[in-house]
């Protein structure tokens, strides 16, 4: 089992002897590459610049969160806008395979363009390794090529570090109590973001409604919890379904989209069983969604599917 003090004291080391000159680190908020962050700034303090990419597919509030969250740490940071790069680079894509690619891409131009212009000659990565292992090694099919992962274009100059490569997702958290670090406990969000939780094209319109239904199973799970009538799931969140299906409001014919609604436990992300959310919990989330998104999401379901034979995401 892997102690946190001696992980941190071996890698810290590590990253001093092998990163010359600066570093760029991009953080999403998240604990992995929020962790990577913290380790490599402990082991090169000025010579690295954390950026936040604001690519337009975040979670509601997100980069103000994540503002807090550099704020707080003291590392010195930039945002950078770049929704509309992104949204343009997925117009028209349906293939999930495809966004994945196209997201790890614009990553990487982004991080380019940003370590140019501070100098830099590494790119830290936050990749643990369920990352790698499901983007396909020489032993396994890719079953999803996470975007830090698979969307690597073969042309990149930046020399690439990953001080997590050879964690999973628990010893990560538990990396991140050691430092002391508020994101231990934040569930888990997919680097392709919402673009990976609308089915079909991912647009401003979509990624607007995928995003509101989002944030509504976030707070009615998070208030249930706070209530004391469930445990806090492993990772919960909804997906857009491009499939259209009749309703009615009041004595008016309706034809609207689908919510899906999803909460798995698990404890590395690599296998996971659906929760089994209380049912007047699942009628609030509905009746948000149904009520606040009227005009586009008439019919809201819940997955009940385990991982596998599915995989946690819908793409
Ligand atoms: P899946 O959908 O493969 O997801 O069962 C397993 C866990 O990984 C997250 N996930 C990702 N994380 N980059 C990431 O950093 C990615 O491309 C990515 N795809 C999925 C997912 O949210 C779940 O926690």
């Amino acid at each position: 089992m892997m102690d946190p003090e001696e992980f941190v004291s071996e890698s810290v080391e590590a990253l001093r002897s092998s990163i010359e000159g600066r570093a760029i680190i991009a953080c999403s908020g998240g604990v992995d590459s929020t962790v990577a962050a913290v380790l490599v700034s402990k082991a090169i303090e000025g010579r690295l610049l954390t950026i936040y990419v604001d690519n337009g597919l975040m979670r509601k509030g997100e980069t103000e969160t994540v503002i807090g969250i550099l704020t707080r740490l003291g590392v010195n940071y930039k945002i950078v806008d770049a929704e509309d790069e992104f949204l343009d680079a997925l117009k028209g894509v349906i293939d999930p395979e495809e966004k994945r690619k196209i997201i790890g891409e614009k990553f990487i131009r982004v991080f380019e363009r940003e370590a140019r212009e501070y100098d830099a000659d590494f790119l830290v990565q936050g990749t643990i390794a369920p990352d790698w292992i499901e983007s396909g090694d020489h032993a396994r099919d890719t079953i999803k090529s996470h975007h830090n992962v698979g969307g690597l274009p073969e042309d990149m100059y930046l020399k690439l570090v990953e001080p997590l490569r050879d964690l999973y997702k628990d010893e990560v958290r538990k990396v991140a109590r050691f430092l002391g670090i508020d994101v231990s406990e934040r569930q888990p969000f997919p680097g392709p973001a919402l673009a990976i939780r609308v089915i079909g094209e991912a647009t401003k319109d979509s990624i607007d409604i995928v995003r509101k239904a989002c944030a509504i199973a976030e707070e009615e799970i998070e208030a249930a919890v706070a209530r004391g009538e469930m445990e806090l799931p492993w990772q919960y969140f909804a997906a857009f379904l491009p499939v259209m299906s009749v309703g009615v409001h009041g004595d008016q014919r309706a034809y609207g989209g689908t919510v899906a609604i999803r909460a798995v436990e698990s404890i590395d992300g690599m296998s996971a069983a659906y929760s089994k959310i209380p049912h007047d919990v699942l009628d609030k989330i509905s009746r948000r969604i149904t009520n606040e998104m009227k005009d586009r999401v008439n019919r809201v379901v819940y997955d009940i599917t385990n991982k596998p034979p599915a995989t946690i995401e819908w793409e």
